[in-house]
């Protein structure tokens, strides 16, 4: 949905020059059609098993992206009280959500559970007896999973590897029957589901089917021991290609799904996040000067890694893209560098560019998850607009933050005069 028309970067119908000149820069900036696109080629993947999509909220949380997949259907993860009340607030049902995370307090779970979301996937044995006090003193009863830890190397990398045995997340799967007959002695919870998510930005198919075999297993595990397993949620982490990663195919990771659950009579649940937003998603940013330092040459924008932090955390690669296609010949490497007080501001290292001049703009692409997100008000920088493109038309989603936003709910006391 990003591609050149007359030499000219567009979203859709609309020149990201256009968007720049009308709302400024730096923006994030997605593609309603690519947005749906993703969803609908989850859906129709796993077209052979009942199944509900559940977005990932915590990819990206801009209400207008969250109401457009409602609009498809689709259910929604969530990880906190604030992603409950944003999915509500864009109209999620609440009976399609489920609720992860290994630090859930008694507000958030209350709230959850008020709302009525399909099931908790939970964490721990301190969290399991929280939640089932909680729901027994409300009078209600809590649908759960266990989030159960496969114990399976993802192969990506280590901060978004989550199902290995060091890891916070989840039971491991070992005590996962212990825990289940804990859950099922509890009145306050109703036991529905198995749960495990393993990691993000995963580029083979290996490591799903180890861990869905395991979480196979465990389901005959657990009907044989008379629990109630309705739901197996089979956790998120389908990368996407950045640069020139493969992942799975849409088709491969639908029909390996329909095998782990081939027989089971169970509504798969997934929760994908990256690959519904990642690549719907751009940084518009514009070119402040040109450097030349004693062994580096950079281009300092005005975008930075309080803007889109993935290059300085995890060494990200994003391509850059000029908005106006080059017409002079020849690339050199630079680094694409923000304004930022750090030599760990950076949105591209050694990248072979083009020339660019001050005023140029750039669009640094794939930066439709885990970018707005993650984004700071590191160095007193207010946080970029957001623009969602419908063909032909924008619209801001998102406001750019301003100074006065930047010192909301900040007092200095009289005592300091
Ligand atoms: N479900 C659970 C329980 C998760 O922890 C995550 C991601 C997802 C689903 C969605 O995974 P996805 O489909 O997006 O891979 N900030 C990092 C990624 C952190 C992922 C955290 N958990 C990044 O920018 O690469």
């Amino acid at each position: 949905m990003f591609d050149y028309r007359a030499d000219e970067l567009h979203c859709e119908d609309v020149p990201l020059t256009r968007i720049a000149a009308e709302v400024g820069t730096p923006a994030y900036v997605y593609s309603l059609a690519a947005l749906r696109s993703a969803y609908r080629a989850y859906d129709r993947a796993l077209a052979a098993v009942p199944h509900i999509v559940c977005y990932a909220i915590k990819a990206n949380d801009t209400l207008a992206v969250i109401r457009a997949f409602a609009r498809e259907g689709s259910g929604f993860d969530i990880v906190s009280g604030g992603e409950l009340a944003r999915a509500l607030r864009a109209g999620a049902d609440p009976k399609r959500i489920v609720f992860a995370g290994v630090g859930k307090q008694a507000a958030e779970m209350e709230a959850a559970l008020r709302a009525g979301i399909l099931m908790f996937n939970v964490e721990s044995p301190a969290e399991l007896e929280a939640l089932a006090a909680l729901a027994e003193r409300l009078g209600t009863r809590a649908p759960i999973a266990i989030r159960v830890n496969p114990d399976v190397d993802p192969k990506t990398h280590p901060y978004i590897s989550t199902g290995m045995k060091k890891s916070k997340f989840g039971v491991a799967i070992d005590a996962a029957l212990e825990l289940y007959a804990r859950a099922a002695a509890l009145p306050g919870l109703e036991v529905v589901g198995v749960d495990c998510h393993i990691g993000s930005q995963l580029t083979s198919i290996a490591p799903f089917l180890d861990a869905w075999a395991r979480i196979r297993a465990l389901v005959g595990d657990l009907r044989a021991r008379g629990h109630r397993i309705r739901y197996v949620d089979l956790g998120g982490g389908l990368g996407i290609t950045y640069r020139d990663e493969t992942p799975p195919t849409y088709a491969a990771y639908g029909d390996a799904i329909a095998d782990a659950v081939r027989g089971l009579d169970v509504t798969v649940l997934v929760e994908p996040g990256r690959s519904l937003v990642g690549n719907a998603g751009v940084l518009l940013a514009k070119v402040v000067y040109n450097k030349a330092g004693a062994a580096k040459r950079f281009v300092i924008v005005d975008a930075a890694m309080n803007d889109l932090i993935r290059p300085s955390l995890y060494e990200a690669y994003h391509d850059i893209r000029p908005v106006k296609r080059a017409t002079k010949d020849g690339v050199h490497p630079v680094d694409v560098v923000g304004p930022i007080c750090e030599s760990g501001d950076f949105l591209a290292q050694d990248r072979p560019l083009p020339p660019v001049a001050a005023g140029d703009l750039l669009a640094v692409m794939s930066a439709g998850a885990y970018g707005f997100v993650m984004a700071s008000n590191y160095n007193a920088r207010p946080r970029p607009a957001s623009v969602l493109v419908d063909g032909a038309r924008f619209d801001v989603v998102r406001a750019r933050e301003t100074i006065a936003d930047l010192m909301r709910g900040e007092t200095v006391p009289t005592s300091l005069g």
